[in-house]
């Protein structure tokens, strides 16, 4: 097992301590990684980026400043990438991995076969040949126009149904109803022919909480994992999306063994769109901050005693751009704090957790995203 450097009750200490005078300073604190710990770090940390940002200097040098590894937010989505069934528009995630080849950061691709932000069209699909081959063609083009660039990729995102202890457990989408069950071994094997070191990982979001519904959850993703692996079928990791509600508990025991499980399988575990939606928190900015940095601190360190974090995404750069405003407002409108830089770039203690794990658990021979 891989333990982080500090006993967890230290760090948390420590953790608090540091931010009690970042309250006294305001936020303006120096950067927590030491520009040593650049270009060698054991647990890549990544950042969900939108092109339309990446005209903003301020937006740009704080990903370039704090993070190792971007994905694509909403780039290449079949809404914004596949206008028509014939066609495809790479403007916006050719406008990422530009970013990215030039800054020397990896990337990962998010995702491929994803029932969020779809095409009207995609609804007129009406026979399995089509929607599997339509899917088929969808991945060589995507996973094919990236293929040794893009070194990780979501291949298929959110599978499990919002009933996951009714029958196969799986969402009943599209691909689901039309194709049946195996739409996810299909999308793995086309990906893998497409860019063969691809990592290949599957991603959902609760399955991190403490209660039946997350068990059962859990459990879908086992099994999925499970069967797929006993058919040959390629997939490298499994993504705990980690969107992080404050009034949820991450139950620590339950995710430290369903990463152990995923481990003992050869499957790595990626956290792969971790923020915290705030609205269950109180107004005050500090304990906002802090609350949220503990709240992901217990998702991080769970997984790393269950075996350890491959790689770890926020989904955003700052509270300025971040999904939530718009999805998961607060009550009083005061503006979400889900991120590790807040709406001035500024530090948070998030940021401080996030720099821990990146430092140290991951063991240093591991490539940081190709297998
Ligand atoms: C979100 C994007 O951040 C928003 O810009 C968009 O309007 C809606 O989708 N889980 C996912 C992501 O897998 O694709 C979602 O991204 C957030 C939840």
């Amino acid at each position: 097992m891989i333990q982080s450097g500090l006993p967890r009750r230290r760090f948390l200490q420590a953790g608090l301590a540091a931010t009690g005078a970042l309250a006294g300073v305001g936020n303006d604190t120096p950067a927590l990684a030491a520009p040593s710990d650049r270009g060698r770090p054991r647990m890549p940390l990544g950042c969900a980026v939108q092109r339309r940002y990446l005209g903003e200097a301020d937006y740009r040098a704080a990903i370039t400043s704090h993070f190792d590894m971007v994905v694509t937010e909403d780039a290449l989505k079949w809404e914004r990438l596949r206008p028509n069934p014939r066609d495809f528009d790479f403007a916006d995630s050719d406008a990422i991995v530009d970013f990215a080849k030039a800054t020397g950061l990896a990337i990962r691709g998010h995702a491929l076969v994803f029932h969020g932000q779809v095409p009207a069209w995609l609804d007129r699909l009406e026979t399995r040949r089509d929607a599997e081959e339509d899917m088929r063609r969808a991945i060589a083009t995507i996973v094919g126009r990236y293929r040794g660039v893009i070194g990780s990729w979501d291949v298929v995102n959110e599978f499990t149904d919002d009933r996951p202890e009714v029958g196969s457990g799986l969402r009943p989408t599209v691909w689901e109803r039309l194709i049946g069950p195996d739409y996810i071994a299909i999308a793995l094997r086309e990906a893998a022919a497409a860019d063969p070191s691809a990592q290949l990982v599957l991603s959902d979001y609760f399955l991190e909480y403490r209660d039946r519904h997350y068990d059962d959850r859990r459990a879908v993703m086992l099994r999925v994992v499970r069967d797929l692996l006993r058919r040959g079928v390629p997939v490298h990791a499994v993504g705990i999306q980690g969107h992080l509600y404050g009034d949820r508990i991450v139950d620590r025991p339950a995710v430290t063994r369903f990463v152990a499980d995923l481990k003992s399988l050869g499957v790595e575990v990626v956290v792969t769109e971790l923020d915290i939606i705030d609205q269950a928190y109180p107004a005050d900015p500090d304990r906002r901050d802090r609350l949220a940095a503990q709240q992901a601190f217990e998702l991080l360190d769970a997984v790393t005693e269950g075996g350890g974090i491959h790689s770890c995404l926020t989904w955003g750069v700052t509270d300025k751009y971040s999904w939530t405003s718009w999805h998961r407002p607060r009550d009083d409108g005061l503006p979400t704090r889900p991120l590790a830089l807040d709406a001035a770039y500024r530090q948070k203690p998030l940021m401080q957790v996030l720099q821990h794990f990146r430092r140290r658990t991951v063991p240093p021979d591991r490539p940081p995203v190709r297998r």
